[in-house]
């Protein structure tokens, strides 16, 4: 990695927008580079969870649920063994790693149809929340969501969802590639436009990209 290169850890991958966002969300970023000196405190912890019991779900369902395991712990190294083996190759430095599952159906067996979605918003909060705290979050669905609740003897209502790398970011230097590279590279996403429904009838539903 060449010095003009190297992420302070700084918010070089900021968002480009339209309009100015809240810089909790558009510094926010995916970082595979962690502080692998630097461990999630107590008070971080229990931040980050609180952001995500706070989210709206459906019914007030709250159908979340997390395993939140330390790095130089046992269940820290369990879950790191369910992560897809190009995620297991920069994941390990992460402060911890977050088993994310979500209650798929209630006590009597009637399905939650909202649960993933309700999950998602909920790790939603967390990344942000994440982000005032100083540190990143990069969320992962390459893992062995079977082996994962085999592993933490998850009851059969629980679906595991994601794992969350959670941590300090890193300069990236020893990253190998292409994990360095995709560090370096610039954030993209498709163009607002691109994002919005046209409706078969003539109704008026257009966004005003400008105020
Ligand atoms: C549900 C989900 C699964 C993801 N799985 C992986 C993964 O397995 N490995 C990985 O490196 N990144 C993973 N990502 C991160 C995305 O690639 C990343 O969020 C996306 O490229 C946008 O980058 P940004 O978050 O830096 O804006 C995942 C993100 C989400 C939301």
């Amino acid at each position: 990695m060449t010095t003009e290169s190297v992420p302070t850890a700084s918010h070089h991958k900021s968002a480009s927008t339209a309009r100015p966002l809240h810089p909790l969300l558009a510094q926010r970023w995916s970082p595979r580079a962690f502080d692998a000196g630097s461990a999630l405190t107590g008070e971080q912890a229990t931040a980050l969870l609180e952001a995500a019991r706070w989210a709206p779900s459906a019914n007030n369902s709250q159908p979340w649920r997390f395993l939140l395991a330390r790095r130089g712990g046992a269940a820290f190294d369990r879950l790191f063994a369910t992560l897809a083996a190009g995620n297991q190759v920069w994941a390990g430095e992460a402060s911890a790693l977050v088993l994310v599952a979500a209650q798929v159906h209630d006590a009597d067996g009637t399905p939650m149809p909202w649960a993933r979605y309700d999950t998602g918003q909920a790790v939603a909060h967390l990344s942000t929340q994440a982000e005032h705290e100083g540190l990143a979050v990069h969320q992962l669905g390459g893992f062995d969501a079977v082996r994962a609740a085999a592993a933490f003897g998850l009851d059969e209502s629980l679906a595991p969802v994601v794992v969350l790398a959670v941590g300090s970011r890193a300069t990236g230097e020893g990253l190998p590639e292409p994990f360095a590279a995709r560090e370096r590279a610039p954030r993209e996403r498709q163009p607002l436009d691109d994002l919005l429904l046209s409706a078969s009838d003539p109704i008026d539903c257009e966004l005003a990209l400008s105020a």
